[in-house]
């Protein structure tokens, strides 16, 4: 331990963990696919649980499948939690979730190895389907059951990409879907979450750590530009209702008005379907999401409207029509303030170099906002990379960002 710190990480320890959940769901050479309650998953999740067995957490799996272990403080009170996803993009990388779920393992293991159990609860959580990969419309189901979000009548209606309900999911892994109101909880104190930055700041400001003031408050839309199929070669484009071209226009238009805005506006599709997909002919429908971002509630609010504007005025002008679901709508959250400062005291006391840092990814932290206190502690993603096998931070880098969170639950629990 150096001086004036409060605890020492072991890199090998963080490397081994990172490699050793990366096996289940393993994907290519680095990659990951680790959809919610797939057979990966679980045994992802078994591991975990395991993991934290091992180190003398009383463990237990909630009504959705997160897991949680416990270190029961000798005082009362509310629990500090750390912990976040270990479901994937599909395919996604080795980090995004699973590294802040093996930060909250390595760093109350280490604290207890290092100065023994802890006088308030502390408790890490791996919380289930944060991407939404598997079932689009799930938003948070993990965090958002914590918080008491969903309705009894949500599991038969979150409908996954393959036709089947996540109701049917839970069912398959032995989870009851009436029983989601008993994940809740109100006995949390805070949530602090690392996480891999996903974005190139930290990089550019050549920075192991970030310690994040707020998360961003992201929307998708899920769009339908319907015109009408036709013969590829002997309909003329001027006697077309072309929905690609629509579609096409109105893609190019809406990353134009993020574009315009400026940073930190962001407008991404990510996702489009044709039908019928065919080279020979104009479809008859087309389909794609528009996730735009932004964590000011009045320019969110600009960007939203400039973007259905000229939605209808594009559908209108080539006689299509146009419809559109929002399938995630998140407000944006500030961290508290209190616990921001207590994590840059942490990172100085450790000697880890750091600046305060956006979020603009969404997170299982925003949902947590609505029982506990939350933070974010961010580690620098190598060229900016996520959501994409080739996600990567380096075992020193996600090892300085592990004794930041020892050091602030060292602070909170100790
Ligand atoms: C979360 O994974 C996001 O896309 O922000
Ligand atoms: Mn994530
Ligand atoms: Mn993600």
């Amino acid at each position: 331990m150096g001086v004036g710190t409060v605890v020492s990480v072991d890199p090998q320890l963080v490397e081994s963990c990172i490699m050793t959940l990366a096996q289940h769901g393993a994907y290519g050479e680095t990659g990951v696919w680790r959809p919610t309650y797939s057979p990966a998953w679980v045994a992802a999740q078994d591991m975990i649980a395991s993991w934290c067995r091992d180190i003398g957490m009383d463990v237990r799996q909630d009504a959705v499948g997160s897991v949680w272990g416990k270190f029961a403080g000798s005082d009362s009170g509310k629990s500090i939690v750390s912990g976040s996803h270990i479901d994937s993009q599909c395919p996604g990388g080795r980090y995004d979730g699973a590294l802040g779920v093996i930060a909250a393992y390595i760093a109350m293991r280490t604290l207890v190895e290092q100065h023994g159990l802890p006088r308030r609860t502390l408790e890490i959580v791996s919380l289930c389907e944060e991407e939404s990969s598997r079932y689009p419309t799930s938003n948070y189901w993990g965090s958002r059951a914590i918080t008491g979000g969903i309705a009894p009548e949500d599991p038969e209606r979150v409908a996954g990409l393959d036709g089947t309900t996540i109701a049917d999911g839970m069912r398959e892994v032995g989870l009851d879907p009436s029983r989601v109101h008993a994940a809740r909880r109100d006995d949390l104190d805070c949530f602090i979450e690392l996480h891999i930055e996903q974005g190139p700041l930290l990089e550019q400001a050549g920075l192991p750590v970030g310690i994040v003031t707020g998360i961003t408050g992201p929307r998708e839309y899920w769009v339908t530009v319907t015109g009408r199929s036709d013969h590829a070669g002997a309909r003329p484009t001027d006697l077309r209702r072309d929905p690609m071209a629509g579609a096409a226009e109105i893609i190019t238009g809406v990353i134009d008005t993020a574009h315009r805005m400026g940073r930190p506006a962001v407008t991404t599709v990510g996702r489009i379907t044709a039908d019928p997909n065919l080279g020979p002919a104009v479809p008859e429908q087309v389909a794609f999401t528009v996730d735009a971002r932004h964590p000011d509630l009045e320019q969110r609010e600009r960007l939203f409207t400039r973007h259905e504007v000229l939605m209808h005025q594009v559908a209108i002008r080539r006689d299509l029509e146009i419809s559109w679901n929002i399938t995630w709508d998140h407000q944006p959250e500030p961290c508290d303030a209190e616990l921001v400062a207590l994590l840059e005291e942490s990172a100085a006391k450790q000697g880890v170099p750091h600046m305060l840092i956006p979020s603009g990814a969404g997170h299982d932290a925003q949902q947590m906002a609505k029982v506990a206190r939350i933070a974010m502690i961010f580690v620098r993603s190598k060229d900016g990379r996520s959501h994409t096998p080739a996600e990567f931070t380096s075992v020193e880098d996600a090892t300085a960002g592990i004794e930041v969170l020892s050091a602030a639950l060292h602070r909170l629990a100790y």
